[in-house]
C-alpha cells in the first residue's frame, strides 16, 4: 500500500479526461430523456441483504466480489456492485407502483466489484442504465434493447453485435436445469473446479464458463430454447419480431445466461469485438420476480446497464471521440500588480458574459505571462499595461498568428465579440443585466459592464483618468 497510488482497480479522472466523460454523460441523459426516463440517484451503499437477495447468493458478485463491511452500528453494509437491486429497493420504498402503472428510471454512477483488474475491468467502475418497471410486454424488452443500441449509434458506434437469448421462467428453467445437471454430472470429472462446484448450486451458470474443456462438454448440451414453455417462447418470438420491424440486427446466443440470478425470459448483451475479453458494452434483461423477492408486489421489470469506461475505450479505439478543449477564450495580462484589479474586474465581466477567462499574475513579466497564455491555449490575450490603461486602451493579441493592436477600452466589446464566441451559454449577464438574444445584445451589455470596469477600478490603481 502506498499513499501516493490509487487503490488497485481504481483510477483518477483528470480534468482533460473529464471532458469526454461530461460529453458522454450529456448524450446519455439526452437519449434517456427521449425515451421518457427520469433520473434516480440511490445511495452508493445499501444493506448487504439487498444484494444477496436480489442478485443471488450463488453468483460471483455476491460470493466473491462485494465490498462488504460492518458499520459502527453493527450493520452489514455493501458498496453497490450494480444498480438494479438499489433501484428496485427505491421503487418499493417510495411505493412507485401506486403512482403510475410503469416507472421508467435511469441512473449513472460508480459501482464496486472486487474483481481481478484487467483491460476494461475495474474495481470502481461507472455504469449508466435504465430500469423499466411495471410492463410485462415484449415491447418493453425490445424498447430497452433498442434504447441501448440507439445510444451507441448516436455516439458513432456502428459495428455492434446484439446477443439475445431467453432464460425462460422458473417453470421451464426447472426442467432444463434437471436435464443440464444430469448430462453434466456424467462428465463432472472433466469440468473445471468452478463448474464442479456450480453444478449443484447454480447449473445454468456453467453455460457461460470460458474454460475450453467445459465449452467442449457444453457444446453437447441442448440449448435452453428447446425447453421454453409456450408463454416464454411466445414472449421471445415477439421480442425478436419487434427488433426486426425496426431493422435492428441481433444474434441468437443460446448459451447467454448472464451472471445475475434475477433474470427471467429475455437476456441480452451488446458487444464490441475491439474490446477483447471484456467486450460487453452492456448487459441486461427482464427480471419479473425481483420486485417481489425484494419485498414489493409482483411487478415485472426489464433494464440494462452499460460500463462508461468500456464505451469511452471503444469510442477512442474507433476514433469516434470528439476533440475536447476547455482552453480559455481570453487570457488577461495585467502588467504590474496595480493593474491586477482592472484585469480582475474585466475577467468578471467577461465570465458573466459566458467567456472562459484566465487571469495572469500581475507580478510576473509580460514574457512569462505570454508564455503561460500560449500554454493555456487561449485564443486571445488582452494586455493591460500602465501607459495603455492611462489612455484607456489595451493591447489585443491574437494568439494563433501573434498579431496585435492597441484598441480603446470602448471598442473592446466589439473586438472580442468579432473574434471569439462565448464558450459557456449564459441566460443572464450578471446583476441588472438583460437576457442575451443576439450578438448586438452581447456587445451592448459588455460595453455597459466594461464602462463600469473603467469607472470602478480607477480608485484602486495609481493611474489617473485623463477625463478627470
Ligand atoms: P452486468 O453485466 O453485471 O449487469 O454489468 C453491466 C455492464 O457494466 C457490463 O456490460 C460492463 O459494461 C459494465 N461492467 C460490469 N463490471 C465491470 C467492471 N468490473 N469494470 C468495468 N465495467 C464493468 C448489471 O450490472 C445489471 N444490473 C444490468 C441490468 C440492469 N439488468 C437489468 N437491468
Amino acid at each position: 500500500m502506498t499513499l501516493t497510488t490509487a487503490p488497485r482497480g481504481t483510477y483518477d479522472i483528470m480534468p482533460n479526461q473529464a471532458l469526454a466523460w461530461q460529453w458522454l454523460e450529456k448524450n446519455i441523459r439526452e437519449v434517456f430523456l427521449l425515451y421518457g426516463y427520469g433520473e434516480i440517484r440511490t445511495p452508493i451503499f445499501e444493506h448487504t441483504e439487498l444484494f444477496q437477495r436480489g442478485i443471488g447468493e450463488t453468483t460471483d458478485i455476491v460470493e466473491k466480489e462485494m465490498y462488504t463491511f460492518t458499520d459502527k452500528g453493527g450493520r452489514s453494509i455493501t458498496l453497490r456492485p450494480e444498480g438494479t437491486a438499489s433501484v428496485v429497493r427505491a421503487y418499493i420504498e417510495h411505493k412507485l407502483y401506486g403512482q403510475a402503472p410503469v416507472a421508467k428510471l435511469y441512473y449513472l454512477g460508480p459501482m464496486f466489484r472486487q474483481e481481478r483488474p484487467q483491460a476494461g475491468r475495474f474495481r470502481q467502475f461507472h455504469q449508466f442504465g435504465v430500469e423499466l418497471i411495471g410492463d410485462e410486454s415484449p415491447v418493453a424488452d425490445a424498447e430497452v434493447i433498442l434504447l441501448a443500441h440507439d445510444l451507441y449509434r448516436r455516439l458513432g458506434l456502428t459495428d455492434l453485435e446484439i446477443h439475445l437469448n431467453s432464460v425462460g421462467c422458473p417453470h421451464c428453467r426447472q426442467e432444463y436445469k434437471r436435464v443440464l445437471t444430469s448430462m453434466l454430472k456424467a462428465a463432472a470429472g472433466e469440468l473445471c473446479p468452478t463448474c464442479r462446484v456450480r453444478l449443484d448450486r447454480n447449473p445454468l451458470r456453467l453455460l457461460d464458463c470460458k474454460n475450453a474443456a467445459c465449452q467442449g462438454i457444453l457444446s453437447r448440451v441442448p440449448p435452453i430454447q428447446n425447453y421454453l414453455c409456450t408463454d416464454c417462447r411466445h414472449h421471445f418470438d415477439q421480442v425478436v419480431a419487434l427488433l426486426e420491424t425496426v431493422n435492428v440486427k441481433y444474434e441468437l446466443s443460446p448459451r447467454l445466461v448472464r451472471g445475475l440470478d434475477y433474470y427471467f425470459r429475455t437476456v441480452f448483451e451488446i458487444l464490441n469485438k475491439d474490446l477483447g475479453a471484456q467486450n460487453a458494452l452492456c448487459g441486461g434483461g427482464r427480471y419479473d420476480g425481483l420486485v417481489e423477492e425484494c419485498g414489493g408486489p409482483a411487478v415485472p421489470g426489464v433494464g440494462f446497464a452499460s460500463g462508461i469506461e468500456r464505451v469511452l475505450t471503444t469510442l477512442e479505439q474507433r476514433g469516434k471521440l470528439p476533440e475536447f478543449s476547455n482552453s480559455p477564450n481570453l487570457y488577461l495580462i495585467p502588467l504590474g500588480e496595480q493593474l491586477s484589479a482592472v484585469a480582475f474586474s474585466l475577467a468578471t465581466t467577461l465570465r458573466r458574459a459566458g467567456y472562459i477567462v484566465e487571469l495572469g499574475n500581475g507580478r510576473k513579466s509580460l514574457k512569462s505571462q505570454l508564455k503561460t497564455a500560449h500554454k493555456s491555449g487561449a485564443a486571445l490575450a488582452v494586455i493591460i499595461g500602465e501607459d495603455e490603461w492611462q489612455a484607456r486602451e489595451v493591447t489585443f493579441k491574437k494568439m494563433d498568428d501573434g498579431s496585435q493592436k492597441r484598441i480603446a477600452v470602448a471598442d473592446l466589446a466589439t473586438e472580442i465579440v468579432k473574434l471569439v464566441h462565448p464558450s459557456v451559454g449564459t441566460s443572464k449577464m450578471g446583476k441588472g443585466s438583460q437576457e442575451r438574444s443576439s450578438v448586438d445584445d452581447l456587445i451592448d451589455t459588455l460595453q455597459k459592464e466594461l464602462a463600469m470596469v473603467n469607472h470602478l477600478v480607477v480608485p484602486l490603481t495609481n493611474c489617473t483618468n485623463k477625463e478627470e
